[in-house]
């Protein structure tokens, strides 16, 4: 199996209050954007990747790319003004030779190869997977500071990337998203709202998404302690 990996890093890290963009922070030493070509380094099917990243952030981005002496090429782009775009400006650079397709957040530094090939896998027998965790906490709908419902936690998973798609799917699923002006905030979601199904590979609690301060703090502490 041939694959293309699309890391989205063209977000702006609003919510982390930086001026600099959020997949250049470093933990301990080493940015989120280096620990996930890393990681990427070790993902036997992978042909390629693409990174999308802000304006702006291209010649940093591909000075990275250099450092991290990948075996395979890695194309950098300016990502678009939602998530959404910015995975479908990275899939419009893929090489057709590969079939399938793994989109992951830049600002997951923690995810593993483990599941990125798992995650794979599971999109070569379905057609598409994602990795999510089991929602842990009790969950309340909440209106005004008031608790207006608790909604039953069977069934409810968190969803995290790596996502994997059979190459073709994903790009239809885009193309169609487009054409109807639909936003969606993963890419699994897409084939849902087609009636397509996705698999579900547990991640790890680990593998959260740096969105805060507190998060970064987190995750900087968690880097520090994995160095040892
Ligand atoms: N992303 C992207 N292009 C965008 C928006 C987001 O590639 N236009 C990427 C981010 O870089 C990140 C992932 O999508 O890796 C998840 O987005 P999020 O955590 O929301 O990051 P930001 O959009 O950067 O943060 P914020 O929403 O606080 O501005
Ligand atoms: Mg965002």
């Amino acid at each position: 199996m041939k694959a293309s990996a699309i890391v989205v890093a063209a977000g702006s890290g609003t919510r982390l209050g930086l001026t600099t963009p959020k997949a250049l922070v470093e933990l301990d030493g080493t940015s989120l954007l280096m620990r996930v070509l890393r990681t990427l380094a070790q993902v036997q099917a992978l042909i390629e990747i693409v990174v999308a990243v802000p304006q702006g952030a291209q010649q940093s981005a591909r000075a990275q790319a250099n450092a991290a002496q990948l075996q395979v090429p890695v194309k950098i782009t300016e990502g678009g003004a939602m998530r959404q775009d910015s995975v479908r400006i990275g899939l419009e650079l893929t090489s057709a030779e590969a079939d399938f397709t793994v989109v992951h957040d830049a600002a997951r530094p923690f995810a593993t190869g483990a599941m990125f090939s798992a995650c794979l896998s599971a999109a070569v027998s379905g057609g598409g997977a994602i990795i999510a965790i089991p929602a842990a906490d009790t969950l309340k709908q909440v209106e005004t500071g008031t608790i207006v419902a608790s909604v039953p936690r069977d069934g409810l998973w968190q969803a995290q990337t790596p996502q994997a798609f059979r190459r073709k799917l994903l790009m239809a699923a885009h193309e169609w998203a487009r054409r109807e002006q639909i936003s969606v905030t993963d890419d699994a979601q897409l084939l849902e709202r087609r009636g397509l199904p996705v698999q579900v590979v547990q991640g790890s609690a680990l593998n959260f998404k740096i969105t805060t301060r507190e998060d970064l703090k987190i995750a900087e502490a968690i880097a520090r302690f994995a160095r040892g």
